[in-house]
């Protein structure tokens, strides 16, 4: 039988057959808009809320297959790459489509590593929220705040105007997230060290007092940059959309950043971590883990850190981080949340409630009890999921931008309310218009 790209569609309410092509087992959308009843209808659009089954880009950056538990960036295993690379590699991997030269890599790290300081005025900022702060609210909004010193970077379709902000923005994003740290401590800032690798840098920058040199201890050091390769990109989730919708008005790449980051923040994806630690802490014991797990199956909450919109199976991004825990406690000793962690992992993964909802444990299950055990306070969590994927929303921003196929993003709505009434007067209004 000839088979051919396409698909046929009958609308019984008509009788017409339409045909519409197939590319990479997608129809387009705006094929669908030739389905109509009447000459003068607007044409039959799809209704996907939460996109669950719409894809809005092509993309060459990161692939995932959430049936078989597979995560790539650029083609490399997750698991290639948390073994072999370091972030900055990954990151210009990620930005670049190919692993670098080793030229090509010192002059990117040369580059990010000499971007790495802040305006002296951005320090009045920080300190100007309360002692208490959210350090992820100063970090979306120190974000958003360099938008105004780099005014150029609304430059957004200059090339050179966007590798520039490529390099403030990765180099920064450390600076900033460990200066909303010192202040929540009400410690001094610490400047950037040249003479440190990236994440050596960070940790310096966080948790120097007078020691000079700092010498960050290298298990440590070596978890954090692994933790970020794995937070690197994950293709099309809630923020990385966020930074490709706000970014595709041309909004300079520091307030798309600001927004990407903002979405982030909630409990159901960036602010899972915090909220994980949050939970094991309240369970408190191994003795409660049953009682937490029926309460999670009555449906009164959710076991965070497990469920993935796209993966089915075991997180990838969780084994690594399993492997990681292991050599950070053999430095900081072991979390004692641990074996609440793993107690939830193995009664969830025998539960008939779990394993038809097909729940894993996602990236964030084990990665706040390393972050705690490495001294982080937990509203740190995802501060530190935010300098991850910094590189994995300018790559996407990028190629958002360099896409002749994207417009400005605007979804469409099916509209139910009500249409065409005149204005009532206040006088002949009932006491409540909802009883009218
Ligand atoms: N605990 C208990 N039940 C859950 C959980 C959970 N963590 N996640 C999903 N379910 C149930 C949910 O109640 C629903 O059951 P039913 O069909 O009976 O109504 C079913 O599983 C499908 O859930 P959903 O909410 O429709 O799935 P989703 O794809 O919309 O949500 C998710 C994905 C990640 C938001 C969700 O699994 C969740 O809230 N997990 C906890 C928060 C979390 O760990 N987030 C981090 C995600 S990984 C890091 C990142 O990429 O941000």
């Amino acid at each position: 039988m000839d088979k051919k790209n396409s698909l046929s569609i009958t609308d019984n309410r008509t009788g017409r057959t339409y045909e519409v092509p197939i590319e990479n087992d997608t129809i387009r959308a705006m094929d669908l808009r030739q389905i109509r009843v009447h000459d003068s209808d607007f044409g039959m659009m799809l209704y996907d809320p939460a996109f669950t089954n719409t894809a809005n880009c092509k993309s060459r950056i990161t692939y995932i297959d959430g049936e078989r538990g597979i995560l790539e960036y650029r083609g490399y295993p997750i698991e290639d790459l948390a073994e072999n690379s370091t972030y900055l590699e990954t990151a210009y991997l990620i930005l670049n489509g190919e692993l670098p030269s080793r030229q090509e890599l010192e002059e990117w790290t040369y580059q990010v590593t000499h971007h790495t300081l802040l305006h002296e005025n951005i320090k009045k900022f920080i300190d100007g929220f309360r002692h208490d702060a959210h350090p992820m609210g100063i970090l979306i909004s120190a974000t958003a705040a360099l938008s105004t010193y780099y005014p150029q970077a609304k430059s957004v379709l200059d090339i050179e105007s966007r590798r520039l902000q490529t390099y403030r923005l990765i180099g920064k994003v450390i600076t900033l997230a460990a200066f909303a740290y010192r202040h929540s401590r009400g410690l001094p800032y610490v400047y950037p060290c040249n003479d440190l690798s990236y994440t050596g840098n960070f940790l310096s920058m966080l948790f120097r007092m007078t020691e000079s040199p700092y010498k960050p201890n290298p298990v440590l050091e070596h978890a954090l940059d692994v933790l970020f390769i794995l937070h690197a990109d994950h293709e099309q989730n809630c923020s990385t959309n966020a930074m490709r919708s706000v970014g595709s008005s041309q909004a300079d790449p520091y307030v798309s950043i600001a927004a990407a980051a903002a979405a982030l923040y909630g409990p159901l994806h960036g602010g899972a971590n915090e909220a994980v630690l949050r939970m094991l802490s309240s369970i408190g014991n191994l003795e409660r883990v049953p009682d937490f797990i029926r309460r999670v199956k009555a449906g009164e909450t959710r076991l965070m850190g497990f469920g993935h919109r796209v993966y089915k199976n075991y997180d990838p991004r969780a084994r690594v981080i399993k492997r990681i825990a292991d050599q950070v406690f053999e430095v900081t000793g072991r979390n004692p949340l641990l074996n609440i962690a793993l107690e939830l992992e193995k009664i969830a993964l025998e539960d008939e409630y779990f394993i038809k909802r097909k729940l894993y444990p996602n990236v964030d299950f084990y990665s706040g009890l390393i972050y705690q055990a490495m001294g982080f306070p937990v509203d740190m969590f995802p501060v530190l999921f935010a300098i991850g994927r910094t590189v994995g929303w300018i790559a996407q921003w990028q190629e958002m931008l360099t896409d002749g196929e994207q417009k400005i993003a605007r979804p469409r709505q099916v509209y139910l309310g009500v249409r065409q009434r005149a204005y009532v007067p206040m006088e002949k209004r009932p006491s409540t218009m909802r009883e009218a």
